[in-house]
């Protein structure tokens, strides 16, 4: 299995604003299209109960959820394509093997404590950057965000930036591979 993870920061590194909402400012057409496409290309996604991707396509995908309120792994009642699971309760192998996935890529969406979780496991993960919004008090993508910036807590868990591509050029939002080195 092949980790890898997506985000879309502001220039400050947030993935959400002051009142954990990813507002408009953070949505842009280039970005919403390399994502649906990277989606449509994974066996699996994962996610926190409020990181849901709300695109067409969604209703189709395999996935997994966090949540503390099951005890191990179990069906979500309302999406026949997903299972929530307690990872203090059950191992991800377990989450996995429940779901029928054994190979393809893994494509781990947040927020926060999600994207921490798999931090030495990401393949690459795919950093997007809006370099024109900031949203002050918002939510840090990842845990330590802040005092560091996103760039920093990914190269201190091992990764090195490829080449970026230039996603919504109006706005100068790009995204960049983090890859293991
Ligand atoms: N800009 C972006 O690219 C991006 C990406 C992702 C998310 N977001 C935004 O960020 C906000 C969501 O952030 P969030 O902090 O609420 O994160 P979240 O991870 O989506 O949801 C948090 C919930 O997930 C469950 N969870 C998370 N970690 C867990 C763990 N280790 N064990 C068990 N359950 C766990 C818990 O559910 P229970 O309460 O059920 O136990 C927790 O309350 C939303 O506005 C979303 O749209 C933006």
């Amino acid at each position: 299995m092949r980790f890898e993870g997506y985000v879309i920061v502001s220039d400050d590194g947030m993935l959400a604003d002051a009142q954990n909402v990813m507002p408009a400012a953070l949505k842009f057409e280039g970005d919403k299209r390399f994502f649906t496409a990277a989606l449509d290309r994974a066996a699996l996604i994962v996610h926190g109960r409020n990181s849901h991707e709300d695109q067409p396509n969604s209703p189709g995908r395999k996935r997994i959820v966090l949540t503390r309120r099951v005890a191990g792994v179990e069906p979500d009642p309302s999406n026949p394509n997903a299972l929530l699971w307690n990872p203090a309760r059950a191992p991800f192998e377990a989450a996995c093997a429940r779901a029928g996935v054994t190979s393809g890529t893994i494509a781990i969406i947040g927020g926060p404590s999600v994207f921490d979780m798999f931090m030495d496991r990401y393949d690459t993960f795919w950093l997007s950057v809006a370099p024109r919004v900031r949203l002050p008090g918002g939510e840090p993508c990842f845990p330590g965000v802040g005092p560091r910036t996103p760039q920093q807590v990914l190269g201190l868990h091992g990764m090195k930036p490829g080449e970026a591509a230039m996603l919504d050029p109006a706005d100068g939002v790009s995204v960049t591979p983090w890859r293991r080195s």
